[in-house]
């Protein structure tokens, strides 16, 4: 099984499956594909060890632990990741301290208690979620007040693009099925459960990204994209009280 370096362009009559099927198939190989989007979030992400240090933190959507093992080293004083797929969770307990809580939950319905974190984050998962006021409501039940949320993902223009969530199994291309949420409802679910948007980005590939496209020897794919939004990034916060 490979997956694709990035989005891949819809294949004629390409097989749609769902998240779970996807990632049982995607786990064991995520973590050693480089994806240029991922890089891209990670170049940009304005996080600061500060941000986690002595703080309830709570990774929805964590899958193999890839910000999970980044915040551990930020000191909080707990962290909690949340995904839907054993077989990625089966990835990040092999990565992750044995400190770090792993659950396999829905991100909208995490079962974790009211008020328990400061920080969440929920990166590249927003676009699997089928109901969006229900995760925005969970992310307000979970924070406790003046917490943070940071949610990135694939931008929304990226169907514009052409560009698909794709993997491979046994050389077959699946379609992975997403929702189209613009980057305006995304704002609006967050801002109905009480949230401020403190901070959005929405950055382009660069020269680190590109390189990673030539060594996959896609650069024409570069190309086609180049200057254009990619991914967001949105910082949101809780009410004072
Ligand atoms: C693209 S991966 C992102 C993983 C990780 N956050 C990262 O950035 O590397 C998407 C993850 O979201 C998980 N996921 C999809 N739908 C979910 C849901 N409704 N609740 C929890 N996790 C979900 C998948 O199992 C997968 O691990």
């Amino acid at each position: 099984m490979t997956s694709t370096a990035t989005q891949g362009k819809r294949g004629i009559g390409a097989k749609l499956i769902d998240s779970d099927e996807a990632y049982r198939h995607w786990a064991p190989t995520y973590d050693s594909t480089a994806n240029p989007l991922l890089a891209l979030e990670q170049r940009i992400a304005p996080l600061a060890k500060g941000m986690f240090q002595g703080k309830d933190v709570v990774d929805l959507g964590c899958g193999t632990g890839r910000w999970l093992s980044r915040i551990e080293a930020c000191a909080p004083q707990s962290l909690t990741g949340v995904d839907s797929s054993e077989a990625m969770l089966r990835q990040a307990a092999q990565r992750c301290q044995t400190a770090t809580r792993l659950k396999q939950a829905d991100c909208a319905a995490s079962e974790l208690p009211d008020r328990s974190a400061d920080c969440i984050v929920a990166s590249f998962v927003v676009s699997y979620v089928t109901d969006l006021q229900a995760f925005a409501g969970e992310a307000a039940r979970l924070l406790r007040p003046n917490g943070s949320i940071f949610v990135s993902d694939v931008h929304p223009h990226g169907r514009s693009y052409g560009w698909r969530r794709t993997v491979k199994i046994a050389a077959e291309s699946f379609e992975i099925a997403t929702e189209d949420y613009t980057l305006q409802q995304l704002i609006a679910a967050m801002r109905e459960e009480g949230f401020l948007l403190t901070e959005l980005i929405e950055p382009c590939f660069g020269p680190q990204e590109r390189e990673i496209f030539r060594r996959a020897g896609k650069s024409a794919a570069y190309n086609d994209v180049e200057a254009k939004p990619v991914i967001y990034w949105a910082h949101f916060t809780s009410a004072s009280e």
